[in-house]
C-alpha cells in the first residue's frame, strides 16, 4: 500500500540523517492547479529541530516552480499552528473544506 501510494504521488520529500529516513511528506497534483500535502512526518526523536519546516518548504517551492497555484491541506490538531506557520491559512467558516470520510 506504501508503495501503490508513494508511485502515485506527484512528488515526495524524504529527510535522511546519515542513510536512515526520519521524516516524510508528499504532494498528490494534477500538475498544473491543484496540490494536496498529505502524510508530514517526522520521527518524534528529530521533531521539533526545522526538518518538517524545511521539507514542507521544499514541497512548496517544487510546486511553485511548477506554477501550480493552489496548495491544500487537511491537518491534525497538532499540525494546526505548525502549518500556520509556514504560511498556510485556515479557510473561513462560511467557506470550510468539505470531506468524505471513504473507510467502513
Ligand atoms: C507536525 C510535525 C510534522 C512537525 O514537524 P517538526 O519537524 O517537528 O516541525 P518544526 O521543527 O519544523 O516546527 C516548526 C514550528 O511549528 C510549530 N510546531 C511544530 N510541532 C508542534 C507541536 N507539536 N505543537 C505545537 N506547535 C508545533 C512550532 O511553532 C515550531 O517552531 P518552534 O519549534 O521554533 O517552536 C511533527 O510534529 C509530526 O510529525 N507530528 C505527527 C504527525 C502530524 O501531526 N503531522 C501533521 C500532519 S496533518
Amino acid at each position: 500500500m506504501i508503495k501503490t501510494a508513494i508511485d502515485g504521488s506527484y512528488v515526495v520529500a524524504l529527510a535522511y540523517i546519515d542513510s536512515t529516513p526520519i521524516g516524510f511528506a508528499r504532494i498528490i497534483s494534477d500538475g498544473v492547479a491543484y496540490a494536496l500535502l498529505v502524510d508530514t512526518m517526522i520521527n518524534p526523536k528529530f521533531q521539533r529541530k526545522g526538518i518538517g519546516t524545511k521539507i514542507v518548504e521544499q514541497l512548496i517551492h517544487y510546486c511553485k516552480e511548477r506554477k501550480i497555484f493552489m496548495m491544500k491541506l487537511i491537518s491534525s490538531k497538532e499540525g494546526k499552528i505548525f502549518y500556520q506557520k509556514i504560511g498556510f491559512k485556515s479557510c473561513s467558516s462560511d467557506e470550510p473544506g468539505m470531506i468524505l470520510n471513504l473507510t467502513p
